[in-house]
């Protein structure tokens, strides 16, 4: 995998209805309909988030999402944990082959001006570690950590940056997944049998998954690995996605 510079260049980055497309892999980072209430309503209650943070019963609990992006999903999780009153340690871990330049994910702080998304240290910290890209995925390792206001447990944000099939082998134990790597048509690499094997791998019974996508061949392969697959209606005009866990 060539540096983040060198991508960059490759996956460019077009502003449709103020929503970041790749032109790489041909596809949105995050619905049209809304980003905030999509990655709310497929990732957060798909994984049933809040009440999981409610009843938790590990000394951390771990979210793992194959596709950082803009760090939506990031916020929106931040977001329900810092409005919980006593949540556990989280550490969400994730993956991000293409990173996105400062400036472009500066723009979801101007998608949504009243929420708490990139601040000056945050972008800093990303930006210095998309720069030292090293050969070994296991040191791409970005860390950040969040303290909550009322009991002073952290939000510790980690992101590895390569590819898939670099990164995911680094991952940790993991409670519940956010599969949001481009639809499975457009990104094959990040849905392969190959990536769910190793998502069940790092997965416990319990772990839990969601996605906005419920292609067959998706379904069908994690049903194989062990999971209970359940359809629901999609978000917005999406008529539907998947969830579950690991029986
Ligand atoms: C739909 S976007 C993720 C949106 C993100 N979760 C957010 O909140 O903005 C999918 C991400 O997967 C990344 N990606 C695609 N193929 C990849 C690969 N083979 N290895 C690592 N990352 C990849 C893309 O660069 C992109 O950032």
């Amino acid at each position: 995998m060539t540096n983040p510079q060198e991508k960059d260049t490759h996956n460019t980055i077009e502003f449709k209805d103020g929503v970041p497309v790749s032109v790489l892999f041909d596809d949105v980072y995050f619905s049209k309909q809304g980003g905030w209430e999509e990655s709310q309503f497929v990732f957060v209650s798909g994984n049933e988030i809040q009440s999981k943070l409610e009843g938790n019963d590990k000394p951390t609990f771990r979210i793992g999402e194959l596709g950082f992006g803009s760090g939506l999903n990031v916020f929106v999780t931040l977001d329900v944990w810092k409005l919980s009153k006593n949540p556990p340690p989280v550490t969400f871990i994730s993956l991000e082959g293409y990173p996105l330049t400062a400036n472009i994910l500066l723009t979801l702080n101007a998608s949504y001006p009243d929420k708490d998304l990139w601040f000056e240290e945050l972008i800093c910290s990303y930006e210095s570690a998309t720069q030292t890209w090293e050969k070994d995925p296991s040191k791409n390792l970005w860390t950040y950590h969040w303290k909550h206001t009322y009991n002073q447990n952290s939000f510790t944000l980690q992101v590895y940056f390569g590819d898939i099939k670099d990164c995911l082998p680094n991952f940790p134990e993991i409670h519940s997944w956010y599969l949001d790597g481009f639809s499975p048509g457009k990104n094959p690499d990040m849905w392969s049998s190959e990536v769910l094997k190793q998502l069940r791998e790092k997965s416990i019974v319990g772990t839990s998954f969601a996605t906005f996508s419920s292609a067959g061949f998706l379904r069908r392969n994690l049903a194989e690995l062990g999971f209970v697959v359940e359809k629901k209606k999609g978000f917005g005009r999406k008529r539907e996605m998947i969830s579950g866990f690991l029986k």
